[in-house]
């Protein structure tokens, strides 16, 4: 279920839009239920935004069921109902909420496990969180089975069940298993008679039990597995749950990750054994890092692939980039999608680079701009060269071919091909192709007048 609006958010954006561990929400729910079932036989049921949505689910092969109108849970499921109409329906159904993120296909298996082995019309996943404020609470028959009577929502809890909430403290999560025929035999029964005039799934529980089915609650065995996010908070907390997972996952993994809460690591990010992250580093997307690195505080990783043995100092940010094993980044260095470092290269302090490949131990250590440019192997670049790349209309290549030195403060206006071994002189502009082993200086020659500072001192003297 993913059509609602969120209100309770304050945002323009569908709820399950909004990501948690660098991804959105409904993602996250169909990671889980595409490890239980194949995506063919999964239905995200969509209203809110919905070609944004599907959008965003497109790629992971599932089907989509509109509900042009929010009119509540249980009338969600019955959009669904219409559009398996004449269809092979399977015999039980999952149900699963889309701002419900957290949970695991272990946990949704277990389930249907307890589901099929009760032999249950309805199974539903339940939990004792701290503060069950908001969410429907589960009726048990008696204490003493695992059957319960209703599910009723916070809004309908009656004034004696609301001042001793130790009553019913166990929740519904929102996930379900159903016995498909029996849940749509009860959908048409649902009735919108409540305070917020929706139609709800969770009612499903108590017709079901009056027409002498047997529904039953499912504890899980994870609290924040089950938590909803329905404000901005909430879904900051599950955030954080989210990203000390996927810290402590890589930990496991023999990854050093100092002061874990203070990283933003997503959670598709892999990273090698005996790497060690500083704290407050961010680690986004897709970001692959090989063994034996170190990323220093204040760097932003997102969607690289670093080899192994990489420093990459303090307050790098890299988007998009290739860096090879050995090669040293930083501080403050800024590369750029398409940049491709060589093994063992230096990138050094305020250097940017983009779209650019960068030979083996080629080094661009100080206040460098290196765009649209081909650098070979054993280049060094010095201070301040930069690669002027464009004509106000266009893109052009540099070319600088290995064992290239190029003196600081050079500007190599592109195209321009700085041929194998040549040496550009300090301060020069270069125009025009310089061949291999040539010294090219483009600057005007040095004029240098003895004495001239006591001479203008005697001529200031006079005045
Ligand atoms: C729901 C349950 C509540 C449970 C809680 C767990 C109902 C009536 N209540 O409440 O018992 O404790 O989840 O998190 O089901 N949706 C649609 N179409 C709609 C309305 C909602 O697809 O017309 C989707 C939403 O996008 C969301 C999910 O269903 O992903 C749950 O809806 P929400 O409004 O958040 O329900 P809760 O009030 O949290
Ligand atoms: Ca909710």
């Amino acid at each position: 279920m993913a059509a609602g609006k969120g209100t309770r958010l304050k945002s323009k954006r569908a709820k399950v839009l909004h990501e948690i561990g660098g991804q959105a929400l409904l993602l996250h729910v169909i990671d889980a239920a595409t490890q239980v079932v194949p995506a063919s036989q999964i239905y995200v049921i969509i209203g809110h935004q919905a070609e944004m949505v599907e959008q965003c689910a497109f790629a992971t092969g599932v089907n989509f069921v509109r509900q042009p109108e929010q009119l509540g849970t249980g009338h969600a499921i019955q959009c669904l109902q219409k559009q398996l109409a004449g269809k092979d329906v399977p015999e039980h159904l999952l149900v699963l909420s889309g701002d419900v993120p957290l949970i695991e296909a272990k946990t949704i298996k277990a389930m249907q496990d307890f589901h099929l082995a009760r032999q249950a019309a309805m199974t539903v996943l339940t939990a004792i969180p701290d503060d069950p404020t908001g969410y429907g609470r589960v009726l048990r028959s008696n204490n003493k089975t695992d059957e319960i009577s209703a599910i009723v929502e916070q809004k309908s809890l009656t004034k004696q069940q609301l001042e001793k909430p130790e009553l019913i403290k166990e929740i519904n999560s929102g996930i379900y298993a159903f016995e498909t025929e029996k849940l749509f035999a009860q959908l048409g029964m649902l009735s919108a008679e409540n305070s917020t005039k929706e139609y709800y799934l969770t009612d499903v529980a108590g017709l079901l039990v009056a027409a002498g089915e047997k529904v039953v609650a499912f504890p899980s065995a994870d609290i924040h597995e089950v938590l909803g996010a329905n404000t901005i908070a909430e879904l900051m907390q599950l955030d954080a749950q989210i990203r000390l997972r996927t810290a402590q996952k890589l930990m496991l993994q023999g990854v050093s990750i100092y002061s874990p809460e203070t990283c933003v690591i997503d959670a598709k990010v892999t990273v090698g054994a005996d790497t060690i992250i500083e704290p407050y580093v961010q680690l986004l997307g897709n970001t692959v890092i090989g063994e034996e690195c170190r990323v220093r505080s204040y760097s932003v990783v997102q969607n690289s692939t670093l080899g192994d043995k990489v420093l990459v100092r303090n307050g790098c940010v890299l988007d998009g980039a290739e860096v090879s094993d050995g090669a040293l980044l930083g501080p403050y260095a800024h590369l750029r999608p398409e940049s491709q470092i060589g093994e063992g290269a230096h990138i050094g302090n305020f250097v940017e680079t983009k779209k650019v490949r960068i030979g083996k131990g080629s080094k661009a250590n100080h206040l460098s701009y290196l765009g649209d440019a081909i650098v070979g192997g054993g280049v060094n670049v010095g201070a301040g060269a930069i690669t002027c790349n464009y004509d106000g209309k266009h893109k052009h290549t540099t070319t600088i071919e290995d064992g290239v030195f190029v003196g600081s403060d050079s500007t190599l206006v592109a195209p321009v091909t700085i041929g194998e071994g040549a040496y550009i002189a300090a301060g020069s502009t270069i125009t025009k192709d310089v061949p291999a082993g040539a010294l090219a200086l483009g600057r005007s020659y040095q004029t240098t007048k003895p004495n001239w500072a006591e001479k203008r001192k005697k001529k200031t003297d006079c005045d």
